[in-house]
């Protein structure tokens, strides 16, 4: 009896160190735009139109936000990237008390259908896209997204961007998480079903490994633990009932960029060639969209240094570099001072500056993969590949992503890589520029940009007005059926959107699905 993973299908990976012998090297290479797309997953990649700049902001409120998307929209960002900060993130309104102290902090917050209006006011959402780094409440912020464009008279099959939408990997590194592994895949199914039906041109998830890089996962590791997260959505959305072709298109990943450009060319290309090969083989698909690996990259935020930090434009335009060269579809730049405090908007601009100068001054978009035929980068390729191929045949052996989560294996992976860097730059092995080599004696004073803690305030009073506004029977009645729809087997996302849509807050919201479904607790396996 094959083992199960935790969506109930049979675990047979036709992948693994074995099957890497003897692959035809022409075939492993091929060609742009083609199986296994090693090379890149458009045939003209950048020749034709840039990867798309698309600078991940947000802080205090909605108001605030706007204004920042305005001003990179003028800026020449071609893409919305919305950061929320933690109560929004948990599911939590601004005005629960566990939300003290956090609210506008590390993104914006949105409570309502009230603040996502206010959030996009006066920008066109048939004319952009934008990604939404939220996860265990992604379907809300997507109904609340779909619902404003609804009142700007836009139609949901219009709409294009991302959600983030990638719980597993919040329970491996990152920790913005509220439901046990069973209901989050379920919403996750619900959701590929909803966008599927309702708004085909949404890439439903981004499944990252952008922060599991960031906790010390090595670039293997980074690849490896990703796509086996994927592996495990998509034998969900399968075990769910959809084809693989009716879902995979619409998947996309997440990776970080580091300032090592060789390994992380290699990286980008083995990632690209694993996926393949895995959509193909495992599971059947055979809409050529479903083979092809897309995906965003961030540059390594843990990289920057609050030493000089200056030093740290540079750091960024070379990890930029890195990811341009590796076949990025879309890309994040770190502001210089984000090891200080949230970006100006000087250093937001300079950050998307350096794209520019990548994009329009270089000559790196003028050939489709320069690298390929290397033998350094084929070379890494190859061994990156192996490596990833390796962990994530120990991850199946655990029975999948999920399991071996429960069995704190890719948490336990990371921290010992983790140890290893940390070790390496106490050492002075691992150069880290201006912290322990090139030293100032005195570093220069720098004035970062505060977030004015009135916000909370602020936020409290916009949900007393809310509510004493709002229907609340219409909201009652629009919970109940949500519950129901949880207790049940239907798509949570209709429920859903009609309270939204009554004005039920995000915390209202989660808090009916907590009491249906219950909240993670980490097991404490490692
Ligand atoms: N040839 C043919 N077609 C091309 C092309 C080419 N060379 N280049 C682009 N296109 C087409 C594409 O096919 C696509 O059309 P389609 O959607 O109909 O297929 C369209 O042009 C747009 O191109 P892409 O899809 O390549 O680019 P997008 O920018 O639209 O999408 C993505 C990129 C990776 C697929 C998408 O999922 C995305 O934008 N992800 C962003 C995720 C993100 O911003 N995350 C932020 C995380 S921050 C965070 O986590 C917190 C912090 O702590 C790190």
């Amino acid at each position: 009896m094959a083992r199960e993973s935790e969506s109930g299908l049979p675990i047979e990976p036709v992948y693994g160190p074995e099957a890497l012998q003897g692959w035809d090297p022409a075939e492993k290479l091929g060609e742009p735009g083609k199986y296994p797309f090693t090379r890149g997953v458009y045939p003209t990649m950048y020749t034709g139109r840039p990867w798309t700049m698309r600078q991940y902001a947000g802080f205090g409120t909605a108001t605030e936000s706007n204004a920042r998307y305005k001003q990179l929209i003028a800026n020449g960002t071609m893409g919305l990237s919305v950061a929320f900060d933690l109560p929004t993130q948990m599911g939590h309104d601004s005005d629960a008390p566990i939300a003290h102290g956090e609210v506008g902090k590390v993104g914006v917050a949105i409570d309502s259908i009230d603040d996502m209006r206010v959030l996009f006011g006066g920008i066109p959402l048939d004319k952009v896209s934008t990604s939404m780094t939220i996860n265990a409440p992604a379907a809300l912020l997507l109904l609340l997204y779909q619902l404003v464009a609804e009142e700007q008279g836009v139609s949901a099959d219009k709409l294009t961007g991302t959600i983030q939408n990638d719980v597993l990997k919040e329970y491996i590194a990152r920790g913005t998480y509220i439901f046990p592994p069973k209901p989050s895949l379920r919403l996750i199914a619900d959701i590929f079903k909803y966008c599927k039906a309702e708004i085909p041109k949404w890439n439903t998830i981004s499944i990252s490994g952008y922060h599991m890089a960031e906790a010390g996962a090595s670039p293997a590791q980074e690849i490896a633990f990703t796509l086996a997260d994927g592996i495990e959505y998509v034998r969900t959305a399968v075990a769910a009932g959809m084809d693989v072709d009716d879902f995979a298109p619409r998947l996309s990943f997440f990776f970080v960029a580091r300032t090592t450009i060789l390994e992380e060319v290699a990286k980008f290309r083995a990632a690209r060639r694993i996926w393949a090969r895995v959509m193909k083989e495992e599971f059947g698909a055979k809409n050529p969209k479903s083979l092809m690996l897309r995906f965003h990259t961030q540059t390594a935020g843990v990289q920057l240094t609050a030493q000089q930090p200056e030093v740290n434009l540079v750091r960024v335009a070379v990890q930029g570099l890195a990811a341009v060269l590796g076949g990025t579809q879309s890309l994040h730049t770190n502001s210089f001072d984000e090891a200080i405090a949230l970006p100006t908007d000087k250093s937001a601009r300079l950050a998307l500056r350096t794209q520019q100068v990548l994009a329009y001054e270089t000559d790196v978009t003028a050939t489709v993969d320069p690298f390929a035929g290397s033998y350094v980068i084929e070379k890494m390729t190859d061994d990156v590949e192996a490596a990833a191929v390796e962990l994530m045949g120990k991850v199946e052996e655990l029975g999948g992503a999920v399991n071996a989560i429960e069995r704190g294996f890719q948490k336990s992976e990371i921290e010992r890589s983790a140890y290893r860097i940390a070790q390496e730059t106490d050492s002075g092995e691992r150069v880290v520029v201006g912290v322990n080599r090139f030293q100032l004696d005195e570093e220069e004073p720098y004035e970062p940009l505060r977030v004015d803690p009135a916000i909370e305030a602020q936020q409290a009073e916009r949900l007393a007005k809310l509510r004493a506004e709002r229907d609340q029977q219409a909201v009652d009645s629009a919970l109940a059926a949500l519950r129901k729809a949880a207790e049940g087997e239907d798509n949570v996302l209709y429920p859903m959107k009609e309270a939204l849509r009554a004005r039920a807050t995000v915390g209202e919201v989660c808090n009916a699905l907590r009491e249906v479904w219950g909240t993670y607790v980490p097991s404490d396996a490692f």
